[in-house]
């Protein structure tokens, strides 16, 4: 009798800790917002669908702002905050300022959410979802999103300086950027097929066009005729550095494994990129997304998945934002 009790109680026990654990310790669930925010995806969908009608280059922005978020201090919402009397925000770090774009997609989402919902779904899970919606309104597959993150309370420029990845740094140190992060170098390849869609401004990898590392020459591994397309959006005068040159030049509004064809053929747009293909640890891996489109879906799933999960604040810490560019 007395055992039986005792089980009993254990399993008691056990069940009500299951059940209080999102609030005590705080964990991400696929569910979290099913009751308590029903029609996020609906609003979220639709959100992203208005935004692509004005402008589909935003699908690529959108993707960007969540990558940019979640490797400064985790996915924390923190690249949205604008500056604050006690920090400077992300806005304005050099990899940020007049490059990313989407702030106002969000905070109309968010607005959305606010009146169906209030004060229950954080900017970083808008953000989180937002990003997955653009890539499937853009042709590519979703992916299970963990739901349930909080906003952080500060933002670092700082940090956003030191730890997004420039293109004109060398592959051994964007992968150790993406280590520090908890991320692999398959997933560094994965990753980078985010550039089948979007824009690059020419000063981004104009040295690749005239003067290649200080040799005078364009760089080698450039195709030829990339190349002449590419110095005629981008002459070689300062006043052409903030032109843009699609980053996929065969399908740039298309999520698909044409990113990895580029770089099969010397197409690649940043340095950053077709160093991918000048690696053996990582050539291989591009070869295969060039050939296996389903093969790239699939793995671009799991590894969104895995950068939506850096660093997140669950729990009772942080706070839902009432807007996203402001700590409460
Ligand atoms: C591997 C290291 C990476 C480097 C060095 C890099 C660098 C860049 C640069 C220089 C641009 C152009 C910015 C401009 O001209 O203003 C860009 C654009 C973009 N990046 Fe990356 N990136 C990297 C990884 C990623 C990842 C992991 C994602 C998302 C998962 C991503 C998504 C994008 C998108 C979608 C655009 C186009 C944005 C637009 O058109 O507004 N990038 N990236
Ligand atoms: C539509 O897109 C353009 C950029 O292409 C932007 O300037 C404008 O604010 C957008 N309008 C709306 C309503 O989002
Ligand atoms: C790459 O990382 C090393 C070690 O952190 C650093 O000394 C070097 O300046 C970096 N190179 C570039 C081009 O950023």
């Amino acid at each position: 009798m007395s055992f039986k009790l005792s089980h009993c109680f254990t399993v008691s026990l056990f069940s009500l800790t299951l059940f209080l654990s999102p609030i005590t310790y705080g964990q991400l669930d696929y569910y979290f917002y099913d009751r308590t925010c029903p029609r996020l995806p609906m609003i979220v969908k639709f959100g992203v669908w208005a935004a692509l009608k004005n402008d589909t280059r935003m699908a690529a922005s959108l993707l960007r702002l969540h990558f940019h978020d979640c490797f400064v201090n985790g996915c924390d919402g923190s690249v949205l905050l604008d500056d604050m009397k006690d920090f400077k925000g992300e806005k304005n770090a050099l990899p940020n300022r007049n490059s990313v774009r989407g702030f106002e997609v969000i905070d109309t989402i968010k607005e959305e959410v606010g009146r169906a919902c209030p004060a229950t779904v954080s900017c970083v899970d808008i953000l989180t979802l937002v990003a997955r919606e653009a890539v499937v309104q853009s042709g590519g597959f979703p992916w299970p999103v963990l739901l349930g993150r909080r906003d952080g309370l500060m933002a670092s420029e700082k940090a956003a300086n030191e730890q997004l990845p420039s293109p004109l740094e060398p592959l051994e140190n964007i992968t150790a950027k993406f280590a520090s992060n908890g991320l692999d170098l398959k997933d560094v390849v994965v990753l980078s097929g985010a550039h089948t869609i979007g824009f690059a401004q020419c000063f981004t990898f104009k040295r690749r066009l005239f003067d290649f590392k200080g040799s005078g020459n364009p760089d080698p591994t450039l195709d030829s005729s990339l190349l002449s397309s590419l110095r005629s959006t981008c002459p070689n005068t300062d006043s052409s550095d903030s032109k843009l040159s699609p980053l996929d030049s065969a399908t740039s509004s298309t999520f698909d494994n044409a990113y990895y064809k580029n770089l099969v053929t010397n197409s690649g747009l940043l340095e950053s990129d077709q160093a991918l293909m000048g690696d053996p640890r990582s050539a291989g891996l591009v070869s295969s997304y060039s050939k296996y489109p389903f093969l790239f879906s699939k793995d671009f799933g799991e590894s969104m998945a895995k950068l939506g999960n850096i660093g997140v604040l669950t729990g009772q810490v942080g706070q839902i934002r009432k807007k996203c560019g402001s700590v409460n």
